[in-house]
């Protein structure tokens, strides 16, 4: 594996700092937090962690409102705190991702301060500002967080554009001053060392330049995910270009992007370029696919067919803004969807804590947080130990947000072989071992109703992954030396809710295998 080609290979772990370890008691995870727990990670078989916002934020959207791009909010630490958490994950081979939130600014940034003082205030164009239309905002455009898109500023009479809380204006990327402030941004972080971004909210970074009214449905509304003007234009792509020439500079770097939910495959596909936009445009597809195995297949076979053959695929089964996997799912698929994220071709992205299966955590009204609502309940405090406030904090402090079930945590699952915390070990490690779950091809396999069963293919070595999507036992011969059970030993049927990776050897057995699991059951 070459240096360069690292986010092939290994899984990118997603640590939303403010819940992963709290080393100075405030209740609030930071980063020495994160960089007393790298030992985990490196044991747990991560390639690269990805940290959600820690620049200075007043915290109203939880840091992906920022003041300053370049400095360390002080309830995370400091910029020494960063160099510290980068050597340590360095030295054990871990990669570190940085969030570039691109899109928005805190309301209380400089730049937006200056914006809001006069209409010939040279930052004014740093954002965007219409006039009222008929006494009322601009346009009928709404923010993804709900209500208007436009807030009136009484000090200039002008409303200015947040696609999110009206605390996170729009910075205008058609501005060339804005474009090179951000590109500085990201040099910075650069030079320091980090290895590549996620870029939040990809798709929004440029508005229609004629400010047309979204379409109506016949219910006289529009869903900004059905918007036309508000994103999407077509200048996009190449904003992307210019971001990935700054990031090509500084070799072996990568760039993740986050981009709408359900995106049609075609579009998907675009992000990627000629290789010269992003390297992993997110596919948030898995947890919008219905979890049946036919469903999943069709689905993973036909991204698998769409990307282009320089673009590298990328799977995600949870996130800091979406219900946990194990909540979604149920108990009993969470060792299959591992299994699933694990040897499906393409990068996999964990989102902290899912390699204990943790739930959500249902938040009573008067300790909610997020000013969205309803994200809070996949946020909760990772549980370390079965001490008081679970390791994730002192035992005297209080946490930000409540904690789950104290029977869920590392310390439990690290002395039980049988947990789920040793399946993602023994997964990601047989990532590593096996060229074939690494970079074989992609190949489903047909199988009874309720499996999903697919190959992943070399010239020299061949797996078999069979994977149990319902609460029956299955008698099914499934071809190929056993190399790994969601289920510890491996026995004759496919229990319920187990998955299996088997190692075929010789070319000659392969076609057979789709002939006995689809004959079979
Ligand atoms: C982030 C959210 C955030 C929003 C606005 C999203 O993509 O994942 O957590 O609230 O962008 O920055
Ligand atoms: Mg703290």
């Amino acid at each position: 594996m070459t240096t360069t080609t690292w986010w092939k290979h290994g899984a990118i772990y997603h640590i939303y700092p403010r819940s992963f370890a709290d080393s100075d008691g405030d209740g609030v995870g930071d980063l020495p937090g994160i960089t007393a727990h790298l030992d985990y990670l490196s044991w747990l078989g991560a390639e690269a962690i990805w940290l959600s916002p820690f620049y200075r934020s007043p915290q109203r959207d939880f840091g992906y409102d920022i003041t300053d791009h370049t400095d360390v909010d002080p309830l995370f630490g400091t910029l020494t705190d960063v160099d510290r958490l980068l050597a340590g994950a360095h030295r054990r081979g871990l990669r570190v991702i940085l969030d570039f939130v691109p899109n928005h600014t805190s309301i209380d940034h400089p730049w937006f301060a200056a914006s809001r003082t006069s209409t010939d205030d040279p930052r004014r164009d740093w954002y965007i500002w219409r006039d009222p239309a008929d006494g009322g905002p601009p346009n009928n455009w709404r923010a993804v967080t709900g209500g208007p898109a436009w807030t009136l500023d009484p000090q200039t009479g002008q409303y200015y554009l947040h696609s999110f809380l009206p605390e996170q204006p729009d910075l205008n990327w058609r501005h060339p001053e804005v474009r090179q402030a951000m590109h500085r941004v990201m040099r910075f972080w650069l030079d320091r060392g980090v290895d590549g971004f996620r870029i939040d909210m990809v798709d929004y970074l440029l508005k229609d330049e004629h400010f047309r009214d979204e379409p109506l449905d016949g219910h006289g509304r529009y869903e900004p995910a059905l918007a036309r003007h508000q994103l999407n234009q077509p200048g996009t792509l190449d904003l992307l270009r210019e971001l990935r020439d700054i990031t090509d500079g500084y070799p072996g770097r990568i760039l993740i992007g986050e981009v709408e939910y359900r995106l049609p495959l075609p579009r998907l596909a675009g992000y990627y370029g000629q290789d010269d936009m992003l390297h992993l445009p997110i596919n948030f597809w898995l947890l919008f696919t219905p979890w049946q195995a036919h469903d999943l297949q069709t689905f993973v076979t036909a991204y698998d067919r769409a990307l282009p053959g320089h673009a590298w695929p990328n799977w995600v089964l949870g996130s800091h803004d979406i219900s946990r996997m194990a909540t979604r799912l149920g108990p009993d698929q969470v060792r299959v969807a591992l299994m699933l994220l694990f040897t499906l071709r393409g990068t996999p992205v964990l989102y902290y804590g899912d390699e204990l299966g943790m739930t959500d955590v249902p938040i009573p009204p008067h300790q909610a947080r997020d000013p969205w609502e309803g994200r809070d309940p996949a946020r909760t405090p990772m549980p370390w130990t079965s001490a008081p406030n679970a390791g994730f904090s002192p035992p005297e402090a209080r946490p930000w947000l409540p904690l789950g079930n104290p029977s869920v945590n590392v310390a439990a699952q690290m002395a039980d072989p049988g947990s789920l915390l040793h399946l993602t070990r023994a997964l990601l490690g047989l990532r590593r071992g096996h060229a074939a779950l690494r970079d074989g091809s992609y190949q489903p396999v047909p199988a009874p109703d309720g499996v999903l069963a697919y190959r992943r293919t070399l010239p020299d070595e061949e797996m078999l992954i069979t994977l149990n999507l319902t609460g029956a036992a299955l008698d099914i011969p499934i071809p190929g030396e056993p190399l790994l059970s969601t289920h510890g030993e491996t026995v004759g049927l496919l229990r319920p809710h187990e998955g299996r990776i088997t190692l075929l050897r010789v070319a000659g057995q392969v076609s057979e295998a789709g002939h006995v699991l689809a004959g079979g059951g």
